[in-house]
């Protein structure tokens, strides 16, 4: 396998893509322009909704994009895993290649195969892969074309291979490919493992092949209200932290180079040794994971309220606060730790550069702000308690 930094995972994804003949697109902001059905981009393919429905045409038919994402709420929600989960973030960024009419499953398969091979050199032997149960097409294209021995191809049904960007709009049956953790388990052991969603198999890579627009909620997947879309089309996404955990050989995305350094600004600020740190690591992780969030919310616009995507960016800002506390931090500390948010994410996202001040301030406020509601909270407990105390009998235990 490839030995890459997440930078150069990010650049050779989309340079293969281009290679390919994709159009590079920029990531869109994590507020979704005019889509009440969404509170934050959750997905690549958001971007691209109307094209995929008809309802927008653009100058290519073909497109990549590095897509920062939020999952906090809704269909996709990862905000409890945060932390105790190697894997989950609220803030991720997701790999995508996209076909708006132009290739369809043969393509798309072939691309991915060749990008997870060739250019990141993962050994097929270390990778396991899933279609839709009734799709007669991708197992052949995986078993026939591609050459995968059929003992690595599991066909799973709705609950993990179809996807729907939310309860109505574009969607339609997928392909994953999984990184094996525990190869020595054999390969007989594979398809069963696919098909009980065991630890032993990491999601990484997500090719969707979109076919319908969903018009009403259907929970239960009759496919009632599943209108063909005017052209079938890709929509794929590959978790950038999970890959680079894979390439930079890593048990939790944390311990990537796409955290280690928020991390470690963490760590610098506590004193505390790495024996220690590990041993309190949930409190760093959700600091790292709810900073890279904040920051990114804030320089795409969203500031800490009351209501909405405002009281999401409150929300991860005082989950970090809270978090804070747990490893002894008493005055604010998260306006140091967005600084190396910014240092390690500059790369692909200069903009975070111009907006340092204004993002620092306002997490710095936003700190200042929960620190007092905490205090005030503190003394109207003491007072109460005092209160009571005052009133029972001597004897009398709180
Ligand atoms: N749109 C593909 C995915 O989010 O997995």
């Amino acid at each position: 396998m490839k030995k890459m930094t997440s930078a150069e995972v990010r650049q050779a994804f989309l340079d293969y893509f281009e290679e390919m003949h994709h159009k590079r697109v920029p990531s869109s902001s994590l507020v979704p322009g005019n889509d009440p059905t969404l509170l934050f981009t959750n997905a690549g393919m958001n971007q691209f909704k109307d094209v995929f429905l008809g309802l927008d045409k653009r100058p290519y038919s073909r497109a990549t994009t590095a897509q920062k994402c939020m999952r906090v709420s809704g269909k996709h929600n990862d905000l409890e895993n945060v932390g105790p989960s190697p894997r989950h973030h609220t803030f991720f960024e997701m790999l995508g290649n996209f076909s708006f009419g132009d290739y369809f499953k043969r393509d798309a398969i072939r691309f991915a195969y060749d990008l997870m091979t060739k250019v990141y050199e993962i050994p097929v032997q270390r990778l396991g892969f899933t279609v839709y149960e009734s799709d007669e097409e991708a197992y052949s294209i995986w078993t026939e074309d591609i050459g995968v021995d059929p003992r690595r191809v599991a066909r799973l049904g709705p609950k993990t291979n179809f996807w729907q960007m939310a309860e109505t709009g574009p969607c339609g049956p997928t392909s994953e490919i999984h990184w094996d953790l525990r190869p020595e388990e054999g390969i007989d052991a594979i398809i069963p493992a696919l098909q009980a969603e065991s630890d032993r198999f990491l999601e990484l890579w997500n090719l969707v092949f979109m076919q319908f627009n969903r018009l009403q909620p259907d929970p239960d997947h009759t496919g009632q209200w599943d209108e063909p879309l005017p052209a079938p089309g890709v929509d794929t996404g590959l978790g950038l932290e999970r890959v680079v955990s894979v390439l930079q050989d890593k048990q939790a995305n944390y311990e990537t180079d796409l955290f280690m350094p928020i991390i470690r600004r963490v760590q610098e600020l506590t004193g505390q040794t790495d024996a220690v740190r590990d041993a309190n690591i949930v409190p760093y992780r959700v600091i790292a994971d709810h900073m890279r969030a904040a920051t990114f919310l804030i320089s795409d616009g969203v500031r800490p309220g009351a209501t909405g995507r405002d009281y999401v960016c409150r929300m991860v800002i005082r989950r970090a606060v809270r978090f804070g506390t747990k490893l002894g931090f008493e005055e604010p500390f998260l306006a140091d730790v967005a600084d190396a948010v910014i240092d390690t994410m500059a790369v692909a996202y200069p903009e975070l550069l111009d907006k340092r001040e204004a993002i620092r301030r306002t997490i710095t406020n936003e700190e200042i702000r929960f620190r007092r509601a905490m205090d005030r909270a503190l003394d109207e407990l003491y007072g109460m308690i005092d209160e009571l105390r005052a009133t029972r009998e001597p004897s009398g235990e709180l």
